[in-house]
């Protein structure tokens, strides 16, 4: 067990000791909860966010540029390029060289799911959960491929139990265990507004994961990119947990990448409107970036170029091919900046936890697309929000199950009406409430391509609610 005397030392040179005020009234399992939260704690970063505290967020830095974007195919060169480049991403698929890499840490709160967001119910018809539903992905292109695309998962301390128990209580949803990896990424201290430590409740320091910038060093230290050299990956297939449309190991996107010698790669899409809460691919001194919506001003998100398109268009989806050589290399000598926001975080005033009304502390995490000023070079890659966006956000309303039900249903119809099966609303969302709703496992087909292949035009109409597979 740590000691308590050296604890309480560094805890009053940073003006944090009212931390142990609840000491005398522990028990000793308390007591060792307590102390081992605080020895884990790096009281240098706590000063150092406590100085960026005092300073305010970070100003939004040099100007801004719209980012190079490799654009939807229009054209017929476009359309070759892009079957080149699938070619030679199956065939680094085909040779094992690809890893699928989830990040699951977050908290979920705008959702406020009781558990892992993965474990969260998005199949229109059968309810299967996003953690089935990349599960199921990730197993379709293995057997498309006949190589084994290994799965790294990052979750955090709060929901790493409950994730491994729910892959177990599912058998892992036919995958060989072997080849899904688990990691917890860090935690650190929230602070409140005066920049002092928290405590969650009696015998727990209030603490969120690092943000998922935590994930390339938590690859690092768990050992996860040691396992990947093992396996001769050199290429990770970055995504969200809560985006069922996302295409994981996509063979096009791979192949771009790859042809491009990029070293991190992301997906963008047209942004449905010019304040939409998304952040969009910029160059900034020259360099690759991310600017979050919240850093961008209006005159900028407004601007519109000779082609009657926003000129800040490309909206960054957080779904990424990263080079296992750059991850070791950020990872090992940079350190990702701390982006700040005011949480209402529960506390531990001395009698009970309080969850505060207002926002009364700030969460400090960083984010991986940051990384991205790093590479000697990069891709940015249009791809169609119909086709790869339906992440399930918030409870209700945008970005919510609703909207991703809906969402699904409308992508499934058109591999239906593509494969000649009619669908009555092929344009139209379904009744967020009534549906009818569609949905076809990755399992029966990963692609419309595969789906037209297994279903006779004309063979059958859908006239209600449908799954297939
Ligand atoms: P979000 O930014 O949507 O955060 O994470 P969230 O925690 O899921 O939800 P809110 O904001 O509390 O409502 C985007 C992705 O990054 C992961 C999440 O699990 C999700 O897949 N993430 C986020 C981490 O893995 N770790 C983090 O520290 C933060």
């Amino acid at each position: 067990m740590p000691n308590l005397d050296d604890i309480r030392a560094t805890l009053k040179k940073h003006g944090q000791e009212h931390l142990l005020a609840t000491w005398d009234a522990l028990d000793p399992e308390g007591r060792e909860r307590l102390l081992d939260d605080l020895a884990r704690i790096d009281f240098a970063w706590v000063e150092a966010r406590r100085k960026d505290l005092k300073a305010g967020a970070a100003g939004p830095g040099g100007e801004i540029f719209p980012a190079p974007v490799v654009e939807l195919p229009k054209t017929d060169a476009d359309r070759q390029q892009f079957a080149k480049a699938k070619a030679v991403g199956e065939d680094a698929l085909r040779q094992g060289k690809a890893a699928a890499f989830l990040v699951a840490g977050g908290q979920g709160t705008r959702l406020g799911f009781n558990g892992p967001k993965g474990a969260f119910p998005v199949g229109p018809v059968s309810g299967r959960t996003l953690f089935q539903w990349h599960a199921e992905q990730i197993l379709a292109r293995s057997i498309r491929y006949r190589s084994v695309i290994p799965w790294y998962i990052m979750t955090s301390r709060e929901n790493d139990a409950d994730t491994k128990a729910f892959f177990d209580q599912n058998d892992y949803f036919g995958l060989a265990r072997e080849n899904v990896v688990f990691f917890q990424q860090d935690m650190v201290p929230c602070l409140d507004l005066d920049g002092k430590m928290l405590l969650a409740d009696v015998d727990r320091v209030a603490m969120n994961p690092n943000g998922h910038g935590g994930s390339l060093f938590g690859l690092r230290t768990s050992g996860a990119l040691d396992d990947m050299r093992r396996r001769g990956i050199e290429y990770i297939s970055y995504f969200q947990v809560d985006n069922p449309l996302v295409t994981i190991c996509d063979p096009v996107f791979l192949g771009l990448h790859i042809l491009a010698g990029s070293e991190m790669s992301s997906k963008v899409l047209m942004k449905a409107a010019p304040d939409e809460r998304i952040g969009v691919a910029c160059l900034q001194d020259g360099k690759p970036t991310v600017v979050e919506y919240i850093d961008m001003d209006e005159t900028s998100q407004n601007a519109v170029g000779p082609d009657g398109r926003l000129t800040f268009w490309a909206g960054s989806i957080a779904i990424h091919i990263i080079n296992v050589p750059f991850v070791e290399r950020v990872a090992g000598s940079e350190s990702l900046p701390w982006h700040q926001s005011r949480k209402k975080v529960p506390y531990f005033d001395g009698a009970r936890v309080v969850k505060p009304k207002t926002e009364n502390a700030v969460k400090f995490e960083t984010f991986v697309f940051d990384a991205l000023p790093f590479a000697d070079a990069f891709l940015n890659l249009e791809v169609s929000r119909e086709h790869e966006f339906a992440p399930v956000k918030n409870a209700t309303g945008v970005d919510s199950a609703e909207s991703s039900r809906q969402l699904l249903t409308r992508y499934f119809a058109e591999w239906l009406v593509q494969a000649g099966i009619p669908v009555p609303f092929p344009d139209n969302l379904p009744s967020a409430a009534t549906g009818p709703f569609l949905e076809i496992s990755p399992l029966y087909a990963l692609d419309a391509e595969e789906l037209a292949g297994k279903v006779k035009p004309g063979g059958f109409a859908v006239e209600r609610s449908l799954m297939l597979g």
